[in-house]
């Protein structure tokens, strides 16, 4: 799998632009400084070192979270040695590089303090997160009021409409890798984040058909998405038979949850889902990515 896409390519697999994250990242910078930026997966670091190198000469500290410390990537010095792999600056330049500070686990708990972050970004690395719930609280509860997140969470066909789950391990016709459901209701995510939408935090899906979610946060607050894990229905996406268009089997992790009962009636309530809709009969098929 590829590590190492250009800060071009992130941008692109996040917003279909080539510059989403500077424009946000200077827009941030307008209003408070000093700054600080994380990259989740940030896999090689070329992504993260274009920003930094880009943004030197402002008041901004990068880091990174990524879960494998691997070669050619094991600590903050090897860095360095990339920035000129990747032709980011010159060997003379890289004493204007100040290097991303840069850490290595699982970022489904984030080591750092409470509203840290103005901006935080995550492409083609979500998706193998397998508790994404708690990933996105924790994402939310390192942002600081102000701050905003790009979390490229799938690809196309995620959005799957209110309806009923298919039997067994199917569970949804779509190669969502992040389900909720309500005994056997597909529940569709965006609808489910808005019941916590409000003076705290806004969601919204941008780059659609892809799975993109943008969050702003507004105010000091937690965010509980009050899931519960669904240990059976979540699994490597590689124990589905959805494939990619070009016939290859779709990598990363569904992640099941099943919502509480109240969170359902108030769905209903604001007539996000219409439970007298849901279709008899299931698709059978599943369609190709
Ligand atoms: C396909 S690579 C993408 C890397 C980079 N974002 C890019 O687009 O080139 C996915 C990255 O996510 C990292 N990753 C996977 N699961 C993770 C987790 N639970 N926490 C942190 N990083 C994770 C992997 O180690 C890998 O570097």
């Amino acid at each position: 799998m590829a590590r190492n896409r250009s800060l071009a390519e992130v941008n692109y697999k996040i917003s279909k632009t080539y510059d989403l994250l500077q424009r946000t990242l200077t827009g941030l910078l307008e209003r408070r400084t000093p700054a600080r930026v994380l990259e989740v997966g940030f896999g090689e670091g070329r992504a993260l070192l274009e920003f930094a190198w880009q943004f030197r000469s402002q008041p901004v500290a990068f880091f990174g979270v990524d879960k494998k410390q691997e070669p050619p990537v094991q600590c903050r010095d090897d860095l360095a040695k990339m920035a000129l792999e990747f032709g980011v600056c010159l060997p003379d330049e890289l004493g204007q590089l100040r290097l991303p500070h840069i850490d290595f686990y699982d970022a489904t708990e984030l080591r750092f303090p409470d509203e840290h972050f103005d901006l935080i970004y995550s492409a083609v690395t979500v998706r193998f997160i397998p508790d994404k719930a708690r990933f996105l609280e924790e994402v939310c509860r390192v942002l600081r009021p102000g701050g905003v997140a790009y979390l490229h969470i799938g690809q196309k066909n995620w959005d799957y409409p209110y309806s009923q789950a298919l039997p067994e391990i199917h569970l949804t016709p779509y190669n969502s890798r992040f389900v909720l459901k309500y005994g056997g209701e597909l529940i569709p995510l965006p609808d489910y984040l808005q019941l916590f939408e409000g003076e705290v935090f806004r969601f919204e899906f941008i780059n659609r058909p892809r799975c993109v979610l943008k969050v702003e946060k507004r105010r000091s607050g937690r965010l509980d998405l009050q899931l519960q894990w669904n240990d059976t229905y979540s699994m490597s996406m590689k124990a589905l038979p959805y494939r990619h268009k070009s016939g290859k089997i779709q990598g990363g992790f569904r992640s099941v949850y099943d919502i509480p009962e109240e969170n359902y009636r108030r769905l209903i309530g604001l007539g996000r889902i219409h439970p007298e809709t849901l279709r008899k009969d299931s698709p059978q098929e599943s369609p190709l990515i």
